[in-house]
């Protein structure tokens, strides 16, 4: 799916200042409304005083009216330059009795003493009209309309507008200015984090400086620090392996080269199949130990081939395994056997990770226990584990050798068998892969018990 690439700047930025400025030109719309409405009401208010004025030049007189309203008077209201005022007088019902213009009438249902206010255009020109009622006697009405010209109200609104408009517009310009500067400077430490991250070169594996970082970026640089200091541990841990392994094959196979060219050198056929014999055993100790490296490699963690995920009858494997290795076993002059009470013993796991692991443990067991001795492989259940324990009556290992047989190509005697140190940590690797662990115990009255506990089946999984 395509996604476009997220600024954290321009998401702060917009966030930011969005919200500001629709706040901004909300507060300024309801301040121009508000002026607008008073300005409006000004005018209004004017409109209505002179209605009332004029509307009290006419008096009733018998059955007629008197009207004084001096020409003075009536110029001085027609005459202001841009206050034109327009305005007639008429008896109701009746016609117009005094005025200037006539003005059309109000919208809707006029109501006695009840100023209405309406807008018109009179010569293309917009005004603003006033429609009074106006009570002369009890039974007698004059209907008054003022009229006034729009012009000098929208002159104010217009000049409103821009004196809040261009404040806030530079208002608004210096906001952004500054809160763009602020998020940049803000986030410069995320810039130089990256900068950091970016010019390092990929062996570098040292941790990022976290002292002068904010605390929210620290968390970040503490999480990114420790995968690399995992990630040193692991790379540095391999190289070790494969310098050890490179090691570790030089030696058969140069005893292989060596071989090979004194069986060349043999002329007897005696002395060239004792010689072959040799090359026969370097090149077996070659393949043991590619195979026992290839099984490491699968065991480690991270390898896919390692991932439980079958259902493995443990007390079929071991079954099976056993009696395998009975006829090597009996070859090696041991009596070897399987004790298990559990008929069946499921566990998730890697059914060839899983026999490797006994295979290692059944075969160190044939390799370094004497003639005559009994190996036993036993299986049952302890709290929530299944408990394999592989126990023979040899020489065992002592207490300070059992934690180190554990360690990548370490063996307690170089010259006892064929082995190369790999077998003990094969066996950890794949205990531990499957959520288990291996122990290493003195057998009675000698010999060693390995014991490898490995979690059950879950009910219900
Ligand atoms: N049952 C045992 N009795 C006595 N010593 C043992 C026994 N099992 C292992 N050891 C000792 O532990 C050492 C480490 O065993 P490990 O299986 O790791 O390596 P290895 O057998 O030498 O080589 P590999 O198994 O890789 O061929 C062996 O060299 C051996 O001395
Ligand atoms: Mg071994």
């Amino acid at each position: 799916m395509w996604r476009a690439k997220v600024s954290l700047q321009r998401q702060l930025l917009l966030w930011l200042l969005i919200p500001q400025i629709v706040l901004w030109l909300a507060g300024a719309a309801l301040y121009y409304n508000v002026a607008t409405h008073y300005a409006n009401a000004v005018t209004d208010n004017s409109l209505l005083q002179t209605g009332r004025a004029i509307a009290r030049q006419v008096q009733p007189l018998d059955d007629g009216l008197m009207i004084d309203f001096p020409r003075a008077a009536q110029l001085l209201l027609e005459e202001g330059p841009d206050d034109k005022l327009f305005y007639t007088v008429s008896t109701v019902p009746g016609g117009m009795i005094l005025g200037n213009r006539r003005l059309p009438a109000p919208p809707g249902q006029p109501a006695a003493d009840h100023p209405v206010f309406y807008n018109t255009t009179q010569d293309r020109e917009s005004i603003r009209v006033l429609s009074l009622f106006y009570r002369l006697t009890p039974d007698r009405w004059l209907h008054v309309q003022v009229g006034k010209s729009l012009q000098p109200r929208n002159r104010i609104s217009r000049e409103i507008l821009l004196a809040t408009g261009v404040p806030l517009g530079l208002l608004i310009i210096a906001m952004s200015v500054l809160v763009w500067w602020g998020v940049s400077r803000g986030l410069r430490p995320l810039d130089k984090l990256k900068r950091g991250v970016e010019h390092r070169v990929p062996q570098d594996l040292t941790p990022l400086e976290t002292e002068s970082l904010p605390v929210e970026l620290q968390s970040l640089t503490q999480a990114l620090n420790q995968l690399l200091s995992t990630t040193n541990e692991s790379v540095s841990r391999q190289r070790r392996f494969i310098a050890d392994a490179a090691h570790q094959l030089r030696t058969p196979l140069a005893g292989l080269k060596s071989q090979t060219e004194l069986a060349m050198r043999e002329t007897t056929p005696e002395g060239l199949r004792d010689r072959l014999n040799l090359v026969h055993a370097s090149a077996t100790r070659s393949i043991h130990l590619v195979n026992q490296l290839l099984t490491l490699a699968r065991s480690e963690p991270g390898a896919q081939a390692g991932m439980p995920g079958m259902k493995v009858d443990l007390a079929k494997l071991i079954r099976d395994l056993t009696a395998e290795s009975v006829p090597r076993a009996l070859a090696a002059g041991m009596d070897l056997g399987c004790d298990s009470a559990l008929a069946e013993a499921t566990i998730d796991g890697n059914p060839a990770l899983l026999r490797e692991l006994f295979i290692n443990l059944v075969e160190n067991a044939i390799k370094y226990i004497p003639r005559g001795s009994n190996i036993t492989v036993r299986l049952f259940e302890q709290g929530p584990d299944y408990v394999v324990e592989v126990e023979d009556d040899g020489n065992g290992i002592s207490d300070e050798q059992k934690p180190r047989v554990f360690e990548r190509f370490y063996r307690v005697n170089q010259n006892d068998g064929n082995g190369c140190g790999l077998g003990m940590a094969i066996v950890k690797e794949i205990a531990e892969r499957h959520g288990g662990r291996i122990e290493l115990a003195d057998a009675q009255p000698h010999g060693l018990i390995a014991r490898v506990s490995l979690p059950r089946q879950r009910p219900g999984e």
